[in-house]
């Protein structure tokens, strides 16, 4: 709960001013914990909202835990502008985040700022999610250049999981940690205002975090990183396919 939401009488959120982007920077100027929940439609953006979360995801994720797909993968476009219109109605405050689904940026720069300013025009949401490393930082910089703010994910990146084995921890040798720090300075240096660290080992995710000058968002990640994002199904158990550590 940011400083600015005010609780009522019963301790219950009532009221909160629009998470900006200037926000986000100044909670972490201020070494304030940053809060991410996912959503995947209008109730459990109000969920989101009503929890006084600081930034709203609508993850791709939502392909596994709320269309039953085996991975994120054959999550579309259009899928996914239907849910985050869903999860826009439900969800004022927070700063809202969609996640570039898999196929619709990695071609070229070019698709990914196309697919990028469709979710910004057409379904309400403030900044874009990709994942990838320094083989993204071009298309990063692109989609920043034109006024959308990236938030980047390294680390374990789910629309790669079949190169990667299956969802493993990532970084666990020197020469895999040394590699996403190179990632994540790279796609600082592309514009992206906070990177998400997934399945890393604590004390490579406390490492990278401190060498950033944007914020980190972990998951699976340790404490040490600048915030937090958890999976709304996951924190509430609504999910049962397998379970995150
Ligand atoms: O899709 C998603 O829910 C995500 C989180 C795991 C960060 O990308």
């Amino acid at each position: 709960m940011t400083p600015q939401q005010k609780t009522g009488a019963g301790g219950g959120a009532v009221a909160r001013s629009k998470v900006t982007i200037k926000t986000i920077n100044r909670m972490y100027k201020n070494g304030e914990p940053i809060s991410m929940m996912t959503a995947q439609d209008y109730p459990s953006g109000m969920m989101v909202d009503r929890a006084g979360i600081d930034m709203c995801l609508v993850g791709d994720s939502l392909a596994m835990v709320a269309l039953g797909y085996d991975s994120t993968n054959p999550l579309t476009v259009e899928e996914m502008l239907h849910h985050c219109r869903a999860v826009a109605r439900g969800c004022k405050s927070p700063f809202l985040v969609v996640d570039l689904p898999y196929g619709s940026f990695e071609v070229s720069p070019e698709e990914a700022v196309r697919a990028s300013m469709r979710f910004m025009k057409e379904a309400n949401a403030e900044a874009i999610k990709l994942e990838g490393g320094q083989e993204m930082a071009a298309t990063i910089e692109r989609i920043t250049r034109i006024g959308v703010p990236v938030v980047g994910h390294i680390g374990l990146t789910p629309q790669r999981q079949s190169a990667l084995g299956g969802f493993r921890v990532q970084g666990k040798t020197a020469k895999q940690a040394e590699r996403l720090l190179q990632d994540a300075l790279a796609v600082q240096e592309a514009g992206a205002f906070c990177i998400v660290l997934e399945a890393i080992p604590p004390q490579i995710a406390a490492y990278i975090t401190r060498r950033l000058s944007v914020p980190t968002i972990g998951i699976g990640a340790g404490a040490q990183c600048s915030g937090q994002v958890l999976v709304q199904n996951d924190a509430l158990g609504l999910f049962d396919r397998f379970v995150p550590k």
